[in-house]
C-alpha cells in the first residue's frame, strides 16, 4: 500500500477518515483560525477539536472555504443526557460553520453520572437524521464499550484514547480490533514527554528524521489514527513530513518495549 492510500482509513460505517490530523487542545482561541489555515496549507486534511477546547469558532473560521477538511468535535461531560446532547451538538456545529459534522465523539464516559447510554442514543439519532457522518467515543474502556453496544446495537467507529510509546493500550486495542473499532491516539507525543527518550532519538538519528516524526510514523505504521497538537507553524510542518520513511522491524520492536503500565499521563476514564 502506498503512503498516499495509507493517509486514509476506512471506518466500519464505510466512511473514510484521514489517518493524520491536527489536534487543537490548548491552542489559544484567538490563534486557532490562523493555525488551522497554516495546517491546511501544509497538507493536513483533518482537525480534532472539542467543545471544551473553546476554539471551535476558530476552527470554523480557519476552515472557511475548505469544506472537504475532516472535522471532529466532542460532546462535553456537562452536556450528557439525551436532549442536552442534541442541543450541544447543534451549538458545536454552528460554531464550526458546518451543515453536517464528519465525526462526533462522546468525550468521556463519566460512569458515575450514568448518562452515557442516553447520550449515545442521541448521537445515534443525530446520525440517522443526517447531521453527523460518523459517531464514536473517547476514553471508553472495554466495559463502557460493551454496555453501549449491548444496549443500542450500534458500535462506535472510533475510540479516541490516550496512546503513545510509554502507554500503548494493547489490551484495549485488541478489544477494538475484535469489534472493528478504530483506535485514535490522543497525546500521541506523550505531550512532548517522549521526545527526549534515547530510544526515540536514536531511531530518529538513524533515519535522519526528528523524534516527533518517528513517534508519528510509529502511530501510522501501527494502524492508529493520530492527531498531534502543535501551535508552532514550524512543528506543524515537521509533524506532517512523515511520508518519506518507514520504521523497520527493529525500530518497531524497540518502541514496543517502551510500554509501561504507569505510562498514563491523563485521567483514568474508569474514575474520571
Ligand atoms: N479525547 C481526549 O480526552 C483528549 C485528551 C487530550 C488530547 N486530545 C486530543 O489529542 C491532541 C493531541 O494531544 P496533546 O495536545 O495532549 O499532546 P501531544 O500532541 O502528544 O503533544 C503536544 C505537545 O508537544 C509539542 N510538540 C508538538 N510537535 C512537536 C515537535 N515536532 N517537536 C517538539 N515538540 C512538539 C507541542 O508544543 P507546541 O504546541 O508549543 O508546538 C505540545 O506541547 C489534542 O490536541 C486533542 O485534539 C484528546
Amino acid at each position: 500500500m502506498s503512503d498516499e492510500q495509507q493517509l486514509h482509513l476506512t471506518l466500519h460505517d464505510g466512511k473514510r477518515i484521514p489517518q493524520l490530523g491536527l489536534g487543537v487542545w490548548q491552542t489559544p482561541a484567538d490563534e486557532t483560525a490562523d493555525i488551522v489555515r497554516h495546517a491546511v496549507k501544509a497538507g493536513y486534511q483533518s482537525i480534532d477539536t472539542a467543545m471544551i477546547y473553546r476554539n471551535e469558532e476558530g476552527v470554523g473560521a480557519g476552515l472557511e472555504g475548505h469544506p472537504d477538511i475532516y472535522v471532529t468535535t466532542k460532546l462535553w461531560n456537562d452536556d450528557q443526557g439525551y436532549d442536552a446532547t442534541k442541543r450541544a451538538f447543534e451549538a458545536s456545529l454552528r460554531k464550526l460553520k458546518r451543515d453536517v459534522l464528519d465525526l462526533y465523539l462522546m468525550h468521556w464516559p463519566q460512569p458515575k453520572r450514568g448518562l452515557y447510554v442516553e447520550s449515545w442514543k442521541a448521537m445515534i439519532d443525530l446520525q440517522r437524521e443526517g447531521r453527523i457522518r460518523s459517531i464514536g467515543v473517547s476514553n471508553f474502556t472495554a466495559d463502557h464499550l460493551t454496555r453501549i453496544i449491548d444496549e443500542t446495537g450500534v458500535v462506535p467507529v472510533v475510540n479516541q484514547v490516550e496512546l503513545h510509546p510509554r502507554f500503548q493500550q494493547r489490551e484495549l486495542c485488541a478489544f477494538h480490533e475484535k469489534h472493528d473499532i478504530r483506535t485514535e491516539s490522543w497525546s500521541p507525543l506523550g505531550q512532548g514527554q517522549v521526545l527526549n527518550d534515547p530510544i526515540i532519538t536514536s531511531i530518529a538519528g538513524k533515519h535522519g528524521k526528528t523524534a516527533a516524526q518517528v513517534v508519528i510514523r510509529w502511530h501510522l505504521d501501527s494502524g492508529l489514527i493520530v492527531i498531534p497538537k502543535s501551535a508552532t507553524p514550524k512543528r506543524i510542518d515537521e509533524n506532517i513530513d512523515v511520508f518519506d520513511f518507514r520504521l523497520d522491524d527493529e525500530d518497531m520492536g524497540k518502541i514496543a518495549a517502551m510500554d509501561t503500565s504507569g505510562g498514563r499521563i491523563g485521567p483514568d476514564p474508569a474514575t474520571f
